[in-house]
């Protein structure tokens, strides 16, 4: 926000939260440096010749719940989001577009025009989840989550995923892996490049042999600039953290692990020295992640063995239903912060869809996720992640946490976290 004086205006302004105080004896102009985020939704001047104006801030992002519990867990989402506005002076201003089976049913498409170019014209996207048993049958280049996420995140050049792998201390029971192991919980952050390696390489082909047989390729590649631009996440990510990266490869087998391996310790050294940083082959990081999961902080690795692991790290935290997910990329949005995708780790859950059954922690906390890195609002992301922690240790469970134990609905779980926002 730049407050310009046209003549020799006598002015001054102090700052209290969002509320500018002015008073001025001259003609000014004002300029705010991203005039569709921000709205004036105060402008007033009292009997002494001083004026304020408060700026309330305007979120504009995309929400795409898709299918099975993605709208209904998507409504709590901006519910929560609503709440949180209303205690802290902000608003939101978000359209809702069909993607995955819907997106089929509606427009012929998992991805609709429509609704890319609704993504392109916001500042984040807030993603629910895509596919179901209706769609299983198509072919899987057709299939909601093969034609919705993947283009969506080259579209977008969403290269880093991030997916923090939680376990509440108070859930511990319901990670499969040993008591005392996960007693004091779970942290640990996966890094996994999301737009590169056999995901995406060309050639990719499914072909007839001369001798009838059909033979299958896949490409895995990748290029240092790629290798570089993850690691660079990764290295912020952990001086936020413990300051301690593990990346993982197959380094003994493949060219692109000898290639990343490299690259990955050039940059960290070149980045910041006084990171730890480990390499581990991906069968042994695999195997090391059950054995003992907080011997990391924070993973990076290519994308199929990311999306192995982070699955991996989702089921020892318990549950699907807690983990939230971010996708950044190459772009800025209009307040020059990362536009990404956000969205929940679990599925559409096709059995408990529009039942009030679905746990919202997951969609909620990518909300809050949201809001740390598409519109560097830290203090609101922690008031999210407090209250969501807040209502998990108050003893209130959805269906998929209760462990046969008394159990809420979508609902009351979103209530409970709205009533916890501070
Ligand atoms: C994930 C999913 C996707 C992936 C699928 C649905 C394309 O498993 O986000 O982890 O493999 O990336
Ligand atoms: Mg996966």
């Amino acid at each position: 926000m730049k407050i310009k004086k046209a003549s020799k205006a006598r002015l001054s302004v102090r700052l209290d939260c969002n509320v500018y105080f002015y008073r001025f004896e001259s003609k000014l102009s004002i300029h705010t440096a991203h005039p569709p985020n921000f709205f004036f939704h105060r402008c007033r001047r009292d009997r002494n010749g001083y004026g304020f104006f408060s700026f309330m801030k305007t979120l504009c992002f995309t929400t795409l719940p898709g299918d099975g519990i993605g709208p209904e867990v998507m409504n709590i989402a901006l519910e929560v989001l609503k709440a949180l506005g209303d205690k802290r002076n902000f608003q939101i201003k978000s359209s809702s577009h069909d993607v995955g089976g819907i997106g089929i049913d509606n427009h012929g498409s998992a991805l609709p025009k429509s609704t890319l170019s609704a993504c392109r014209d916001s500042d984040a996207i807030l993603f629910g989840s895509v596919g179901g048993p209706k769609w299983e049958n198509l072919p899987p280049k057709e299939q909601p989550e093969r034609a919705a996420l993947l283009p969506i995140r080259k579209a977008f050049e969403l290269f880093a995923n991030l997916r923090p792998g939680n376990l509440y201390p108070e859930l511990a029971d319901l990670s499969p892996l040993r008591a005392d192991t996960v007693a004091n919980g779970i942290d640990v952050l996966c890094v996994r490049e999301l737009t590169g390696g056999i995901y995406f390489g060309q050639p990719k082909s499914t072909k007839v042999m001369e001798n009838g047989e059909e033979e299958a390729l896949d490409t895995m590649v990748y290029k240092t600039s790629e290798i570089e631009r993850i690691t660079e996440i990764a290295v912020k990510a952990a001086s936020l953290r413990d300051r301690k990266i593990c990346s993982v490869d197959k380094a003994n087998v493949l060219e692109t692990s000898v290639l990343w391996r490299k690259v990955v310790t050039e940059c960290v050294t070149k980045l910041d020295p006084t990171i730890e940083l480990s390499h581990l082959y991906v069968d042994n990081a695999a195997m090391q992640l059950v054995r003992d999961p907080n011997q990391f902080d924070v993973i990076v690795t290519e994308n199929m063995f990311g999306d192995i692991l982070s699955d991996e790290l989702a089921v020892i935290c318990g549950s699907l239903g807690m983990l939230a997910s971010a996708s950044l990329g190459t772009g800025r949005n209009n307040l020059s912060l990362p536009f990404g995708l956000y969205e929940p780790a679990g599925g559409t859950a096709p059995d408990i869809a529009g039942k009030n059954l679905a746990n919202p922690c997951a969609q909620v906390l990518s909300a809050a996720l949201m809001l740390r890195y598409s519109f560097g609002m830290e203090e609101e992301a922690a008031s999210i992640e407090n209250a969501v922690k807040e209502t998990i240790r108050s003893g209130l469970r959805t269906g998929d946490i209760a462990q046969g134990g008394n159990s809420v609905s979508t609902e009351q779980m979103g209530n409970a976290i709205i009533e916890r926002l501070s």
